[in-house]
């Protein structure tokens, strides 16, 4: 795969922004901590410096070493980054009067410059920075500045090295992604030959090399990423990739059969297997959440290794990773890189032991579906809402038994064909219900009930990390409330969700 740009990471939240952003030109680019630059940097067309929330002036601050990029490679410094070159190359940056946070105008912009191509006077900035760029650093040219901010961009004479005070990859920036275009393709001249079709090609050929004759495995969710991942793999090596489907009994109604035999008319070799009643013994009498969750993920090793025992010579295990997962985070508490814990591998079940192959590794989420859409596959499957691994256990609160499941299955159903039909389903990005553990006074006919509450949850997010709850029209909430009071027996009362995260989760549990 051919490297293009090179992101160095100073610890920003907006860092993945940035990188989505420069994918969305179709152009391949790779976020590396400050810390580990790698060594070889020859792949790489061009450089960024992210942002950071650290003070250039603070003892331990990020300050690598850029003496093999700098003037070697064009180069674009974001906020932290700005500053960074500012402070250590005769300039000044000094704690500001005013804090500049959010929305400003970019003003004297210098138009002649290829940097502020397409790019008009008083465009829409967004800042995020205490410190500000009291002087320049040598042999700079000022390109732009804002009411508060004099320095808001400049470039250094005789060498690609652009800075910039403000964030480009922040949406609010209007013309943020015409100047990393301008910077990137005018400027750095890197192609823009990162689609979709390019990645599944070069996927495709290198997993046929990487794994040749070789078996794999491979966990079905029923899920975007594992089902992309299963469709890349299957071009490459098609049946010897054995996927492996498993019923744990706590998925949407009808939604093993109907996902199961989606696979199948995809051409993957995939069995099911339904161990929903080895889950639900596993959560006898289980009400805590993470008791619930750790029993739920046992059982789940355990299934998939007999499963994946079945098949003989095995040598790899394919998971659906993806970037996010994968991306090394600066710690903003101290210079150090943080990496994901492993699990031990004394005590790892066998399957586990296999060499992994991960092919959307170096993808994130909009990126798979966008390959998941190219290769062909149903759009409503690559459009499916977000799902718990645990299922409809984190969202039985309480104890678990087959009649809750069955209870909160037929509600949930409702809600999300309801959503279908009144065309929200695309509108939410996350949706489901919850069955609560208490039961309320009701009147049937001229019958007292004495039944269950159900609580319907629908999501407005981009990454599950905040969320809005959805203001779903009434005629809808009353139309769906009906059909679950009239339909669901054991129901007698519906709420709806108005929280948001935070302070609330998306899950109950
Ligand atoms: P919360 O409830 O933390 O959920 O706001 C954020 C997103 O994560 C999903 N979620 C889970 N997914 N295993 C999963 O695979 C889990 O244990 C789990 N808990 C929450 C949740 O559905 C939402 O999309």
């Amino acid at each position: 795969m051919q490297n293009n740009v090179l992101i160095l990471d100073f610890g920003s939240q907006y860092t993945q922004l940035i990188a989505r952003r420069v994918r969305e030109l179709n152009i391949y680019c790779e976020i590396h901590p400050y810390n580990k630059i790698p060594e070889n940097l020859e792949p790489f067309k061009a450089v960024i410096l992210s942002g950071s929330p650290f003070s250039v002036r603070a003892e331990d601050a990020p300050h690598p070493d850029l003496s093999q990029i700098r003037g070697h490679k064009p180069l674009l410094a974001v906020c932290y980054g700005a500053q960074y070159l500012a402070h250590f190359n005769g300039g000044s940056v000094e704690a500001s009067d005013i804090r500049e946070f959010g929305r400003a105008k970019l003003s004297m912009i210098k138009a002649e410059e290829d940097f502020f191509k397409d790019i008009p006077e008083n465009t829409n900035v967004w800042m995020s920075h205490g410190d500000t760029i009291a002087k320049l650093p040598e042999n700079a040219v000022r390109l732009a500045s804002t009411t508060d901010v004099l320095n808001a961009a400049y470039r250094i004479e005789g060498e690609e090295t652009y800075a910039i005070q403000f964030h480009p990859e922040v949406y609010h920036s209007t013309h943020g992604k015409q100047l990393l275009e301008n910077f990137l393709v005018n400027i750095a001249n890197v192609e823009q030959s990162w689609t979709p079709a390019a990645f599944v090609d070069t996927t495709v050929a290198s997993l046929k090399e990487q794994i040749g004759d070789g078996k794999v495995v491979l966990g079905l969710s029923g899920g975007v990423d594992s089902t992309v991942a299963a469709i890349l793999l299957n071009k490459a090596i098609g049946k010897n990739l054995y996927c492996i489907f498993v019923n744990n009994g706590l998925l949407r109604k009808n939604e093993f059969e109907s996902v199961l035999h989606q696979y199948k008319d995809m051409g993957l070799n995939v069995k099911g297997v339904d161990a929903s009643e080895r889950f639900l013994k596993a959560l006898k009498d289980e009400s805590d959440p993470e008791r619930k969750r750790k029993a739920i993920g046992n059982a789940f090793i355990e299934v998939f290794d007999d499963e994946a025992h079945q098949v003989s010579d095995v040598d790899w295990l394919a998971q659906g990773t993806i970037y996010p997962d994968v991306i090394e985070s600066v710690s903003v508490n101290g210079p150090s890189v943080t990496i994901k814990s492993h699990h031990n591998v004394g005590g790892l079940p066998d399957f586990m032991k296999l060499k992994i192959v991960e092919p959307l590794r170096m993808l994130f989420k909009d990126e798979v579906r966008r390959v998941g859409k190219e290769m062909g596959i149903d759009p409503e499957l690559l459009g499916r809402h977000p799902f718990p691994g645990p299922g409809l256990a984190i969202r039985i609160l309480g104890d678990i038994t087959a009649e809750k499941v069955r209870i909160l299955q037929e509600v949930d159903a409702i809600f999300i064909n309801g959503l279908r039909k009144w065309e929200l389903y695309d509108k939410v990005w996350q949706a489901g219900a919850i069955l609560l553990p208490v039961n309320s006074v009701g009147v049937m006919g001229d019958e007292r009930t004495y039944e269950k509450v159900v609580a319907l949850r629908a999501v407005e997010s981009t990454d599950g990390m905040t969320a809005d709850w959805v203001n779903l029209p009434y005629e809808f909430l009353q139309e769906v409330s009906n059909h679950i009071i009239n339909r669901v027996k054991g129901v007698n009362r519906v709420v709806y969700d108005i929280s948001s995260k935070p302070p609330a989760t998306i899950e109950w549990e």
